[in-house]
């Protein structure tokens, strides 16, 4: 089945930072682990660019609403090709395509009862863009933006969301992995538990100028998130583009804690009137600190993706959001900490490992990959651990598990350094009758460098190509087509190429 994936699409009030980026090379890595697992994928992403907040933004950047909507998207857009991300699909609820569809989808609820008008009066947020309910906010504030409230009180359209609140819940009851990790699950049902309201789907024109009109009625435009989630079926064609069911069919959500009520409650139920299936999954990752502290523009730490590319490199700056943090979990950001990786398990572990072995079959082995004799207990050792490495590897991949994916090719990586410490092909080369010895230890070597390069890939493309092209291989296309021992081919030549991983100094 495609793997049809989404990230967030980011609100324009914003530009670019370490959080966002992280969503963005998630979705990346796990869209092309999945073309290399043997699966289509497509991966859109986007932003979105109505309401209150983007609104305010304009007006505190002294521009028109329109030209700043602009101007940030495109930094985004911009901003994804850095970090070797590469979108099939990129959405702006601007586009007149969405705005379309978003305007049919309200008419198609409207028209079967699930929307009604109504007097409301609620505590809305400005940061979440949505209606808090008391038990949410934690001394009178917003638990996220920190700052309390508003009162609204105005006449509104609703869409009849607690209708399809019992269907929810036995739908996620049922289906185990529609919301992971668990502990998100568990969050949604838990909120489940209580009666859940109708949604607030209008703002009133007066209050509110930048969004979408209602279809039915022009003195209202759509509430910014049931506009926002529609991206997710517009953007591929929802309702009679050809590729629309088979995306679909695919569907899968990536997003962060902050924003699961929407995906996990708003979208389903919105789904579930608009006639179709639910999506297959949403997975929930945490959120970035830095220094241990909360990433927020008035404390100043605002980590940018341009910043972070341009000291380390896309490759690093990948490896190093993909193996710190425990997929679903909170992790904390520091300028060390990415060094420390650098320095430490891309210039000394894999970066030593590749240099050192193709340094040796240059010196030793004429530049060609020298032909193996029968392996000894050592050498198959490190074959079987290879071999293994990769069905493991893909099995963490699979269950979005990248930290411990990468775990387990380090180990490789290790295992492969300690292989060449115990046999010493430096010696072996001072001794005419070791010849045959050294080809197989260089082979060896070699044919772990190729399991190592294979399941880099999808996190560190670039780099991965580079070693891919000094082994003499194209990269590899399918996974399983490379686990298998002894596929380089002997007499070929290798490349020594440039240093993949210079040690970086850290900065005063
Ligand atoms: O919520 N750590 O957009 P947004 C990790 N427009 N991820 C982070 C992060 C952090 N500190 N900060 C942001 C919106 N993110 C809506 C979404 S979707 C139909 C509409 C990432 O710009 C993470 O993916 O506030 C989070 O869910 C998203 O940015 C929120 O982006
Ligand atoms: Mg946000």
């Amino acid at each position: 089945m495609t793997l049809y994936l989404t990230t967030p699409i980011f609100y324009v009030n914003a530009q670019p930072h370490l959080g966002h980026a992280y969503t963005a090379v998630v979705a990346d890595a796990a869209s092309r682990f999945a073309r290399l697992d043997g699966r289509e994928a497509f991966l859109q992403t986007g932003t979105d660019e109505h309401g209150d907040k983007i609104v305010q933004a304009a007006a505190a950047a002294g521009v028109d609403v329109r030209a700043y909507v602009d101007e940030i998207s495109a930094r985004f857009r911009a901003a994804w090709p850095l970090l070797q991300v590469e979108p099939d699909n990129f959405v702006r609820t601007t586009d007149p395509a969405h705005v379309a569809v978003v305007q049919q989808i309200l008419q198609k609820v409207y028209d079967q009862d699930d929307i009604y008008f109504s007097d409301y009066a609620g505590l809305y947020c400005k940061g979440c863009e949505r209606f808090l309910t008391e038990k949410e906010l934690v001394e009178g504030k917003c638990p996220d933006h920190l700052t309390p409230p508003e009162k609204v009180a105005e006449q509104n359209y609703f869409f009849r969301m607690g209708r399809y609140q019992q269907w929810l819940i036995d739908y996620i009851k049922a289906n185990p992995d529609f919301i992971t990790p668990e502990r998100y699950r568990n969050e949604v049902l838990s909120f489940l538990s209580e009666p859940l309201e109708d949604l607030c789907i209008s703002r009133p024109v007066s209050r509110l100028h930048w969004g979408i009109p209602l279809p039915f009625d022009q003195r209202f435009v759509t509430y910014v998130w049931f506009d926002a989630l529609i991206n997710y079926v517009s953007g591929i064609g929802y309702p009679d583009g050809p590729d629309f069911p088979r995306l679909w069919a695919g569907a899968e959500h990536l997003i962060a804690k902050d924003i699961l009520k929407p995906h996990a409650i708003f979208w389903p139920t919105m789904l579930k009137a608009m006639g179709l299936a639910p999506y297959r999954r949403l997975h929930v990752h945490g959120y970035w600190n830095v220094n241990e502290t909360k990433m927020s523009k008035s404390i100043g730490n605002v980590i940018r993706p341009e910043e972070m590319v341009a000291d380390f490199g896309a490759d690093s700056v990948r490896y190093f959001l993909l193996r710190e943090m425990s997929f679903g979990l909170d992790s904390s950001y520091s300028p060390e900490a990415m060094l420390a990786r650098r320095n430490s398990d891309l210039a000394n572990d894999l970066g030593n490992l590749f240099s050192r072995s193709l340094t040796m079959v240059k010196n030793f082995a004429g530049g060609r990959i020298p032909a193996p004799g029968p392996l000894n207990p050592d050498d198959q050792a490190l074959a079987d651990a290879s071999l293994a490495m990769l069905g493991d590897y893909r099995d963490k991949m699979r269950a979005w598990a990248f930290r411990q994916a990468l775990e387990a090719v380090w180990e490789v990586v290790g295992r492969a350094n300690r292989y060449i410490v115990s046999n010493a092909p430096w010696e072996l080369a001072k001794d005419p009758g070791q010849e045959q010895r050294l080809a197989t230890v260089l082979n060896t070597l070699l044919e772990s460098l190729r399991c190592i390069t294979c399941a880099l890939q999808p996190v560190m493309p670039t780099a991965a190509g580079k070693m891919a092209a000094s082994l003499g291989l194209e990269p590899a296309v399918r996974l399983a087509d490379q686990e298998h021992w002894s596929l380089l081919a002997p007499g070929s030549p290798i490349q020594l190429g440039e240093n993949l991983f210079p040690r970086i100094k850290g900065k005063k």
